[in-house]
This record gives structure tokens, sequence and C-alpha cells, in this order.
């Protein structure tokens, strides 16, 4: 050993690496958090979490704010290596190498015991790199289909109609299996052997020795690849950063471009104009009666009162002296508020709440029977 003292940990990620994981950690739960309700959205616990993070319109949103925070971290990675290939001219320790098949194979001879010694590996194992490789993949299907997704109309101007549902096929499934390698990884890189170096920026020796045995060894040997002199470098940078400024300064640009160009249904109507009024209802036709015993069996009394006399919910009242029925609300509007809710009311559905039952709520609401 040529260092007289070991060192228990060695240094791994730079404080920008690991600012960069840190984004990725948020942009991943964000995107998980608003876009797993949206895939699951039949279920109780989708619903309870798109009410909780504000409704759909405010989920969708949100799910796009954390795609734009991804798009601006996979932009800066890729301009951070092509500083560190082009610049600083460091090798490409990620991209697979034949000896990765090696280290797999002897790996797998290693766990089933026919191998006395794990293989010694470098700086980035093959376990390393088809996690980073998969991930990367992931990422790319998912930004690609999600942009086709955040301009539908447009897209199908170019390409045939179907591209948007195929999109979407992909986009969630694929968006499932990153879930699953997310949870690998962070079973594999961290929990395993406790591997905090993402973290603090230091790998502890016992998993150097472990993992990256070669390194380890170049390492503590003291041995050191000559690197390039900072006149070089210096001039490199000069030729670089013009380019790169310029090349980034065009992608913002197509992306705000893209990602402005169409409103969606997000902003596109109003909530209020959306259902349009029934005229096979006959209002008139209603029974109070059947209204009133209804009323009971629906939701509307646990917000507006059992005599629909007003709420301790902020529900107004709609019978009676003081309510709107039959005063300002007139059948229509009615219809509307019910088929369509509002922020603070549920919409109910036709199958929930069938067209022939408005017409004997409404009847029931104008009368000045109980229920
Ligand atoms: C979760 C609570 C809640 C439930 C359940 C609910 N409402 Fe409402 N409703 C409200 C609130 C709050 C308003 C006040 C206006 C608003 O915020 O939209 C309202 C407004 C209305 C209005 C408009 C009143 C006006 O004067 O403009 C009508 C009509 C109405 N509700 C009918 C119903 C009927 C019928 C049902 C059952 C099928 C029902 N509501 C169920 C909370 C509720």
């Amino acid at each position: 050993m040529a260092q007289d003292v070991q060192r228990t940990h060695y240094r791994r990620f730079s404080p920008a690496q690991r600012f960069e994981h840190f984004v990725l950690i948020i942009a991943f739960i964000g995107l998980a958090i608003t876009g797993l309700p949206q895939l699951f959205a039949g279920e109780a616990w989708a619903q309870s979490l798109i009410l909780a993070l504000g409704r759909i319109e405010s989920v969708r949103i949100l799910h796009r704010f954390m795609a734009l925070l991804l798009i601006v971290e996979v932009l800066y990675h890729v301009l951070s290596l092509a500083y560190k290939l082009l610049v600083l001219r460091q090798s490409a320790s990620m991209l697979p190498r034949r000896r990765d098949g090696r280290d797999l194979l002897d790996w797998l001879r290693y766990t089933v015991g026919r191998l006395p010694e794990r293989p010694r590996m470098a700086h980035y194992n093959f376990l390393q790199k088809i996690d980073y490789w998969l991930t990367v993949l992931s990422i790319l299907v998912l930004l690609v289909t999600g942009l086709l997704l955040w301009n539908p109309i447009a897209v199908t101007g170019v390409l045939p109609g179907g591209a948007i549902p195929v999109a979407q096929a992909i986009h969630k499934n694929q968006a499932l299996l990153l879930v699953l390698l997310v949870v690998w990884h962070t079973y594999n890189a961290f929990l395993k052997q406790f591997n905090v170096s993402i973290f603090t920026g230091n790998l502890a020796r016992r998993i150097m020795l472990e993992e990256h045995a070669e390194e380890l060894e170049t390492l503590e040997s003291g041995e050191q690849t000559p690197g390039a002199s900072g006149e070089q470098v210096a001039s490199r940078a000069r030729r670089f950063w013009p380019v790169a400024i310029v090349v980034t300064v065009l992608v913002a640009a197509g992306l705000i471009r893209y990602l402005t160009y169409q409103q969606t249904a997000i902003t596109t109507v109003p909530r209020q104009n959306v259902a349009i009024f029934a005229p096979d209802v006959q209002p008139a036709a209603g029974d109070a009666a059947i209204g009133g015993a209804l009323w009971s069996t629906l939701r509307c009394p646990i917000c507006h009162g059992p005599q629909a006399t007003g709420g301790p919910e902020g529900a107004p009242a709609l019978k009676g002296s003081s309510g709107s029925v039959g005063k300002t609300l007139t059948f229509e509007k009615f219809y509307a508020q019910v088929r369509n809710g509002s922020d603070k009311m549920p919409a109910f559905r036709p199958e929930e709440l069938p067209d022939g039952y408005m017409a004997h709520l409404w009847a029931w609401l104008s009368s000045k029977s109980t229920s």
C-alpha cells in the first residue's frame, strides 16, 4: 500500500452532482404524486389525493410544472456532460464497455459460489450503468410522449390522430416502469449497503472495496492519470461556452414556444358553462313527495341541510322563504349547478342522479312540503 494511513471514505460526488440528484428526487416525487392519481383516477385514494391537491386542474398544472423541472435538469445534465467530455476531456466512464459483460458474469458466478472473489470493478460498475441507462431511457420516453400530450391538438395536425392515445398508453406504462426502477434503485444503491454517498459526497471504503475495488486500488496506489494543463482546458472552454450558450438559448426558446403553444382543456372552458340544458326534462312533471324522499337519500342534505334550508358547509338555502329555488334560480340554472358542481359542490352525473329525478327534486324544493 502506497499510503501509510488508510482513509475511511473517498470522494465520489461533487456538490453539483448531489444537487442534480436532489432535483431529480423532487421532480420524481412531484411527478409521481401528481401523475399516479391521474392514472388511477377511479380509485378512492387517487380521488382523495386529487382533492387534497386542489382538484384535477391543479393536479395537471402541478404535473406540468414538475415536468418542466425535470426538463431543466435533463438540459443541465447534458450541458455538464458536454463540458466534462469536451473541455475537461474526461473519459466517458458511464458508457457500457465489454468488461461490464464480463463483470456481470463474474458477479453471477461469485453470487452462486463458483468464483472465490468478487469481480474488481471500476468507478461505475455494470449494475450502476444498467441503472443509469434504464433511467435515462425511461425519462426520454416519458419526456417525448409527455411533450406530445402537452399540445395534443397541434400534434395531431402533424402526426396521425392515433398518435395521442398511443403516446398516452406509452406514457402511462413507462411511468409505472420508472416507479419500479426507482424503487429498485432506492433499495440497491441506497438501502442495501446504507450507501449515503449521493447525499454526503463521500463513499465508505468498505463499499469501495466491494463495488469498486479496481478504482480503490488506483486511488490508494497514489497513481494519477495525467490531466490536461490548465491552459489547454481554458482554451477549450473559450471555444465551448459560446457554442453552448447559443445552443442552450435556442433550445430554451424552442421549448418555451412549444410549452406555451396551446391552451388545452385546463383553461379553455369555464366549468359552469359545460352542461347543456336537457330539453326533455319537464320540471312541471315532477312529484314533490318523490322529490322529498329522494332528497334524503342523496348527498345534498349533508351540505344543504335536511330541509334544504342551508347547511353548515356554507351551502345556501334552496327551499323555504330564504331559498333560491323558483326565485333567483331557474330550473335551467339548478340543472347546470347539479350537473357541473362547483369548487365547493360535487358534480352529480346522470348515473347517480338521472334526469327524471331532477324534476322531482325541483318539485319538492319549490313546494312547502317537508321531507
Ligand atoms: C359538499 C357539499 C354539497 C353537496 C353534497 C351539495 N351541494 Fe349544492 N351547493 C353547495 C355549496 C357550497 C353551494 C354554494 C354555491 C357554490 O359554491 O357553488 C351549493 C349550491 C347549490 C345550488 C345553487 C344555489 C343557488 O342559489 O345558486 C343548487 C341548486 C344546489 N347546490 C343543489 C344541490 C343538490 C340538488 C344537491 C344534491 C344532489 C347538492 N346541491 C349537493 C354544496 C353542496
